[in-house]
């Protein structure tokens, strides 16, 4: 091979590097600038919890406590039957089929941000007289949701999960509900506890539970749930509980 030769060669050479080193260099520069275009929410799919931590915590402790407020309200219906009070079981067995339907939301929320909450945790609570269980609930489970659920509410505002804001709204709405209808029964056995028990085993009350957002009534809404606006065909009569 001549000197023209081996100088072809080498520029060949040369050539093939410099286009193989400029290749490289392009596709570092694009794999820069796609990093920077992917939008915050797709890489919130792949790892969905990072961008909701608060929303996660918030929900976690609320999914607990509709677990256990589902179990109280059980036993609490258990209770009012052995008593006699089987309209006081029908109201506690809508509170409680309400309660376990905010924790399904929650847990559904909770599975889709890759946080699942863990099942299975034992109870705490105490079951006293049913005249006992009606106080508990009013100045004591439900006495300051007013006050918690806003706190809740501003805790997750920043991290714009509307379905959680959403469900978590249905529940306090629920929870008022509950509050009424438990306050009301409970305002008539004060003292003569057991004469006006007696009064409200004879007065035929019906519970309609939503069981999307978990709304409470005592009549079927007309066109639509007032709480999350399903249809009403999202309404279950809540069956008298017998022992
Ligand atoms: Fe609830
Ligand atoms: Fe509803």
């Amino acid at each position: 091979m001549g000197d023209t030769g081996k100088n072809t060669t080498t520029k060949t050479i040369h050539t093939l590097t410099l286009h193989a080193s400029r290749r490289r260099f392009l596709a570092w520069i694009g794999a820069g600038l796609t990093a920077l275009a992917i939008p915050r929410p797709l890489w919130s799919v792949e790892n969905p919890g990072s961008a909701y931590s608060e929303t996660i915590a918030v929900l976690t402790k609320l999914y607990h406590g509709e677990v256990e407020s589902h179990r109280r309200y059980k036993a609490y219906e258990k209770q009012a039957l052995k008593e006699g009070h089987s309209n006081i079981a029908h109201l506690f067995a809508a509170t409680a089929d309400s309660e376990a339907i905010h924790a399904k939301r929650f847990n559904e929320i909770l599975t889709k941000l890759g946080a699942p909450p863990e099942t299975g945790s034992a109870s705490h609570f105490k079951v006293g007289s049913t005249k006992e269980n009606l106080k508990y609930a009013t100045d004591v489970e439900l006495a300051e949701i007013d006050t918690h659920y806003p706190e809740y509410l501003a805790r997750i505002r920043n991290e714009k999960h509307s379905k959680a804001i959403k469900y978590i709204t249905y529940s306090w709405k629920a929870e008022q509900q509950h509050r009424e209808l438990i306050s009301d029964i409970r305002s008539g056995t004060g003292f003569f506890f057991g004469m006006l028990a007696e009064r409200f085993r004879t007065t035929k009350v019906r519970y309609f539970v939503c069981q999307n957002c978990g709304s409470t009534l005592t009549a079927m809404p007309k066109e639509k749930c007032p709480v999350c606006t399903f249809p009403i065909s999202w309404y279950k009569e809540i069956p008298l509980p017998t022992l």
